[in-house]
């Protein structure tokens, strides 16, 4: 086990992953250092040190990391700023989790070719040539991907229009992801773990949106759009490429169930959470717009 006096350095910690690493190391009573790019933003529970630093800039990462020898990694930034960063984390750290994703998994979902599968092949490869003692994280969909997807739908109208009505996906809820992180960092008996993380069940979209209408208490109904509908409205809204790389791993996987592994409950001792309690936990997000 990592002992009381070691720091963990927690990157992501404002996002949607890291935060929650940040709670549950604090929940055992870890030390817990929080990079970001803008700590007079961040908005940190008490008993953080929180520190500033960016992945692309290796010499502003000097002062995080006195002290450190594990770190949680996430990489949102270019692959091309990988190697230098990477180089100077391992200065000074031995062990890293890395918030990878699935791309080695053989299921069509996830083995269409996109960037985001180059840019943690080349995290990971980095990762190894440094020698660090690596922990790798591959969750499938995040369920937390609904709040950004059908919310703002769902706080208009009990209408959802999305493609695929029935592609199937198992969503993982994000403290399930955070709490296998956590058990990484804290116990070195995880080094060399490459874990696949999904939810309990294969839910296509359709089934996902009335699940959450029942966990809300409204009846929900789902309207499917084409891929090109699906396109023109991601249209300056996203990122360009997002919606196309959604499209064929979607596309890909119809078809056929979505891949659903144990690994959750076999690092946890405990049943991943279901999609329809994460909507409950969530029902907040999803309240009709009263304007
Ligand atoms: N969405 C999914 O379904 C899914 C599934 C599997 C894997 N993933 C992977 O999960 C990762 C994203 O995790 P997330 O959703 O928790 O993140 P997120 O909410 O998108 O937040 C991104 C985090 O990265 C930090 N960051 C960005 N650029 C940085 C830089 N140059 N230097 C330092 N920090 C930087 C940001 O911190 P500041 O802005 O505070 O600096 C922020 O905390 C991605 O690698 C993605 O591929 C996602």
């Amino acid at each position: 086990m990592t002992s009381r006096r070691d720091v963990i350095l927690v990157t992501g910690a404002t996002g949607r992953i890291g935060q929650l690493v940040v709670d549950e190391l604090l929940r055992v009573g870890a030390d817990v250092r929080a990079l970001t790019r803008r700590p007079q933003e961040a908005s940190l529970p008490a008993g953080v040190e929180l520190v500033s630093g960016d992945l692309t800039v290796p010499t502003s990462l000097d002062g995080a990391l006195a002290g450190v020898s594990t770190l949680f990694l996430v990489w949102t930034a270019t692959p091309a700023a990988a190697h230098a960063a990477i180089s100077r984390l391992a200065s000074q750290i031995q062990r890293v989790v890395y918030l990878s994703a699935p791309f080695r998994t053989p299921h069509p979902f996830f083995q269409q070719p996109n960037p985001m599968r180059d840019l943690h092949a080349e995290v990971e490869q980095r990762l190894v040539e440094a020698k660090l003692g690596v922990t790798v994280l591959r969750p499938g969909m995040f369920a937390t991907n609904a709040l950004h997807w059908w919310a703002p739908q769902i706080r208009q109208d009990d209408l959802v229009r999305w493609p695929f009505a029935n592609v199937e996906t198992a969503p993982v809820d994000e403290r399930d992801v955070a709490a296998v992180a956590a058990r990484a960092l804290l116990d070195a008996r995880h080094v060399g773990g490459d874990y696949v993380l999904t939810g309990p069940e294969s839910l296509s979209h359709a089934a996902q949106v009335h699940a959450i209408g029942d966990a809300i208490g409204r009846s929900l109904r789902f309207e499917e759009l084409s891929p090109d509908e699906f396109r023109r409205n991601a249209e300056g809204a996203w990122p360009p490429g997002v919606a196309d790389m959604l499209l064929s791993a979607w596309h890909a996987a119809l078809g056929r169930p979505a891949y659903v592994t144990t690994t959750v409950r076999e690092i946890l001792g405990a049943p991943p959470r279901t999609f329809y309690r994460w909507a409950g936990d969530h029902a907040s997000a999803f309240a009709k717009d009263r304007s």
